[in-house]
């Protein structure tokens, strides 16, 4: 049963179990290492401890049990929750005093009762008898073989109801090897209870939480490379505590927890009731703190509303039938009982001319298109070239019922009912349902049609019927082209833009469904925003961003905008335009700039910003007359500014995305100095599979380009690191890293911000007018974090979600490398001869002083 409208309060106190023996008793076995040896037993009033005073392994019992367990629990956190059970299945009587654990003759762990009795064994064949166990500061209890110091057993790979970091659950199939979460039956019975959780052995895999090990429960949907998308609301601190590693062969995929910290206790346990959730240690309130956990609703539970129905958590009953559907039987539906699902009302086209040949005088079935949706599971993969690929797929085969191209994950097709369908608010995801023609919406004058083909059938001989019918077939597409445009220029003013071709929302086989990537932001018209941008004068320029001048404009309205006005010269192609509009409408954050339109005229092509009253970065940032508006304070905020807006592209938005061209020019600041990225037009959503990926097109702008992006093209979160650094630096400094280049010395910005540092001069980078006392470990932190971001190999530097963290705590930092990349070198000369030779020269200079 799920707890309604269960609320996730904050702070949530989670008191789980507590040791009835009294701890004060238990001594510790061995002090220093954890591990348990050949000569040492652990008795009752005894626990092991590992290394690093982390976890603790002992006998416990839990609340008002009378069974006795071997469990792990964390050492230094107060409220005791057990995290892993060995004999989980064969409880020892609490009130046996004698009973140990320790190593056989065999060499295998075992839990002897007061008789001498072997309760549990660890069972394996061990080659020589001499083992000892240990218990790792991960939580891990290996037991190994002291001959070849290779490990035997590994509690790791025998899950309880909690997943550790570090720990795996998942498939490998070539191994045979399935790792599980197991609830337990109680809060005080650890053996295995109702239900599991783990990862589906299918392509792309889905996390799920079972009954009975096989009957679905929860279903997370299938994972994207970055997302299982079935899960709403990620940004709620579930999607940067998940990682999910699938092989290529898909033979294996791994579920793990990321903590970006070690400090961070983050847990996954799958509780009695079959709740999974995420927690956290929270050290300041000394508590759990649940961050994420399923299912949070009816609709999560699997198959509330049966087969081709749609839940909606906010609506009353949440269940409804798909469209087209009718309840299989209306008397337990409305009764509430909405197992039995709906059936189609109206028979496909398709099932229809198989079995009685009619299809002369029926229009064929087409796609609904359902927005924000939980994707329905037991879906078919394959590869597709696009989603027009995907989608004729589905519409020539008559057991397709719906597809779906979501990003990362290209083409799905459902070929049998359409099971555990939700409606997200957001979120979610395009489902293509499948449907007889006269199921779909048609605004079109039916009747005319009806009646032309009356006539048509009747007086016209058979032979004739075939080419009249092509003709009104080819003849009805082009009206109903002519149709859509009209409702498409209804929201737009009378003089309107042009639509240019690939930009259009036509589409041969379009009906209901609109193309996927169509983008949802109004389209403005050009005159419209000539005159409020009075004609893009000079006057009403403000900046120049990738690919074109941003103008200031006004509307009649009132409203004041910034065009980005992208020139037919410029080298953004209409790809890239359409990137940018899809991308950018996508994400929204306090941190990026919001798009409102856009337009294309022609071969010109604009975008419609939110206004910034206070333009970009580098217009004040880089004016020594300007500068002294941006004191530390304000510049600090802006840097932390550009780290979360960064961060949340590459981590928490919807899209994975790298920005390419981060730079002072891309920043810009509104009314309060708080800085926004805009720009994201070389973004390409990013491939969570490939570390690295290769791009055909360099692009980008000299000075904040990584060494990797520039020489070879390739780009990855790390070159927007490299980016942010050069930024970073150049806020603190208020001097452009291209402009800035001493010959005498030769120096670039980043090779004298590391000199300055290495010799502790690290606040004479930066301009001393708008430097006060109290600010200068921030400005020193500052430069240190920003050589990091700036070192020349691409895993040396740390990703953002570190970055953030390093900026809004006290956490020390790791030394960084000199940076030796200087582009300016190689824009002059042959490219790979003179990096190499920048390389030489410091390869040989190593001696370099130790930053502080
Ligand atoms: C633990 O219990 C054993 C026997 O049960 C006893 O011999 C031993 O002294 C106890 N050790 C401690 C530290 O209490
Ligand atoms: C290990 O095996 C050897 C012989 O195979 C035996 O002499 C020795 O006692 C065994 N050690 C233990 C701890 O059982
Ligand atoms: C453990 O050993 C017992 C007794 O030898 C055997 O019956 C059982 O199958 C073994 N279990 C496993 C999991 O190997
Ligand atoms: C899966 O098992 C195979 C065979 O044992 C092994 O080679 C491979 O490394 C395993 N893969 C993973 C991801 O553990
Ligand atoms: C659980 O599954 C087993 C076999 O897979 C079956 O025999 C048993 O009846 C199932 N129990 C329930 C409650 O569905
Ligand atoms: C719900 O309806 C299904 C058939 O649709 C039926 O088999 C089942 O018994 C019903 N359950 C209840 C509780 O009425
Ligand atoms: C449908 O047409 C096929 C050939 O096109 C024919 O073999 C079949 O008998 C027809 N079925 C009916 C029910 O007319
Ligand atoms: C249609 O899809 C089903 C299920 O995937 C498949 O078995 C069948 O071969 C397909 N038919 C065609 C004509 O592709
Ligand atoms: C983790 O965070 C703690 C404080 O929250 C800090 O002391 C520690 O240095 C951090 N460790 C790493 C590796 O970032």
């Amino acid at each position: 049963m799920i707890k309604k409208g269960k609320k996730m309060a904050w702070p949530r106190w989670d008191f789980f179990l507590f040791l009835m023996l009294g701890r004060m008793l238990l001594a510790q076995l061995s002090a220093a290492s954890g591990t348990l040896t050949q000569s040492q037993q652990l008795s009752l009033n005894q626990t092991l401890v590992s290394a690093g005073n982390i976890f603790e392994l002992g006998f416990f019992s839990p609340r008002s049990s009378k069974s006795l367990y071997i469990g792990i629990w964390f050492k230094n956190i107060p409220h005791q929750r057990i995290v892993w059970v060995a004999n989980r299945e064969d409880p020892l009587q609490a009130s046996d005093s004698d009973t140990i654990l320790k190593i056989g003759g065999d060499g295998n762990l075992i839990i002897m009762d007061g008789n001498q009795n072997i309760i549990w064994s660890t069972n394996i064949s061990v080659q020589s008898n001499k083992t000892s166990a240990v218990l790792t500061d991960k939580g891990e209890f290996i037991l190994k073989d002291d001959v070849t110091g290779s490990s035997l057993w590994d509690s790791f790979n025998y899950p309880c109801d909690t997943l550790l970091s570090g720990m795996n659950i998942g498939y490998n199939t070539s191994a045979g090897v399935r790792l599980v979460l197991s609830s337990w039956q109680a809060e005080n019975d650890p053996s295995p209870g109702k239900f599991t959780s783990g990862l589906s052995v299918e392509m792309p895999l889905q996390g799920f939480t079972w009954t009975n090990y096989s009957r679905p429960y929860w279903r997370g949907g299938p994972w994207d490379g970055a997302n299982f998308i079935g899960i709403p609301d990620v940004d709620k601190g579930y999607a940067s505590s998940i990682n999910v590693i699938v092989n290529k062969q898909q033979e294996s995929g791994f579920l793990s927890l990321n903590n970006f910290n070690d400090s961070d206790v983050i847990i996954m346990v799958l509780k009695p009731s079959g709740l999974l959730q995420t927690i956290l240690w929270v050290e300041e309130l000394n508590a759990w703190q649940v961050t994420w956990e399923a299912p949070g609703n009816p609709c999560d539970v699997y198959g509330t509303c049966g087969p081709n129905s749609v839940c909606d958590k906010n609506k009353s009953p949440v269940c409804d039938c798909l469209k087209g559907f009718v309840p299989k039987s209306t008397d337990e539906w409305i009764r509430g009982n909405w197992t039995g699902g709906c059936v189609r009302r109206t028979k496909l086209l398709c099932e229809i001319s198989t079995s009685e040949n009619t299809t002369n005088g029926y229009e064929s079935d087409n796609f609904l298109q359902l927005r924000e949706m939980k994707l329905p599971d037991h879906y078919t993969y394959f590869y597709a070239y696009d989603y027009q690929s995907c989608k004729e797929w589905c519409l020539n085969n008559c057991s397709c019922a719906a597809y779906a191209y979501p990003d990362r994950i290209d083409c799905m097709v459902w070929t049998s009912e359409l099971m555990d369908v939700q409606q997200f608010p957001s979120d979610g995801v395009d489902l293509f349902l499948r449907l007889a023609y006269s199921e779909l919406d048609h605004s079109l004058d039916e009747d005319k049609r009806k009646k032309k083909l009356i006539i048509v059938l009747t007086t016209v001989s058979s032979i004739l019927i075939l080419g009249i019918l092509g003709y009104i077939f080819c003849r009805w597409k082009v009206n109903q082209r002519g149709n859509r445009r009209n409702r498409v220029e209804d929201h737009i003013p009378a003089d309107k833009c042009q639509i240019s071709s690939e930009m259009s929302t036509d589409n041969l086989w379009e009906e209901q469904a609109l193309p996927k990537d169509s983008s949802e932001l109004p389209l403005l018209d050009f005159a419209k925003l000539a005159t409020a941008t009075d004609n893009f004068s000079e006057i009403n320029k403000i900046g120049a961003g990738g690919f074109g001048p941003v103008y200031k404009g006004k509307l009649e309205e009132g409203q004041m905008i910034a065009v980005k006005r992208l020139s037919s010269q410029s080298g953004q192609g209409i790809e890239e335009f359409k990137n940018e509009v899809l991308l950018i409408s996508k994400l929204q954050h306090r941190n990026l700039v919001r798009v409102l339109a856009y337009c294309v005229h022609g071969k010109e092509k604009l975008l419609v910003y939110e206004y910034m009253a206070n333009k970009s970065l580098d217009t004040l940032l880089f004016d020594s007359k300007k500068s002294h508006q941006l004191p530390w304070p304000k510049r600090f905020n802006m840097i932390q500014g550009i780290a979360r807006g960064l961060l949340y592209l590459h981590r928490d938005s919807c899209l994975r995305v790298i920005h390419r061209d981060l730079k002072a020019s891309n920043i810009l600041l509104d009314d309060d100095m708080n800085p926004k990225i805009s720009d994201f037009g070389l973004a390409r959503i990013f491939q969570v599979t490939q570390e690295l990926a290769n791009t055909n097109r360099i692009a980008g702008t000299f000075g904040y380009m990584s060494p990797e992006y520039a020489m070879g093209g390739l780009f990855s979160e790390k070159s927007d690191v490299y980016s942010f650094g050069v930024l970073l630096l150049e806020i603190v400094s208020g001097k452009r890293n291209s402009g800035y280049y001493d010959h005498e010395r030769d120096h670039n910005l980043l090779s004298y911000a590391w000199q300055l540092w290495t010799e502790s001069n690290g606040l004479d980078l930066m301009d001393k007018s708008i430097l006060d006392s109290d600010s200068s470990a921030t400005v020193l932190r500052c430069i240190h974090i920003g050589l990091l971001c700036v070192q020349d190999h691409a895993t040396d530097r740390p990703s953002m979600p570190s970055i953030v963290l390093m900026l809004s705590s006290e956490m020390d930092l790791p030394q960084p490398k000199q940076p030796t990349f200087i582009f300016q070198r190689w824009l002059n000369s042959d490219t790979q001869s003179q990096i190499s030779k920048t390389q030489s020269v410091n390869d040989i200079t190593v001696s370099v002083a130790e930053g502080r």
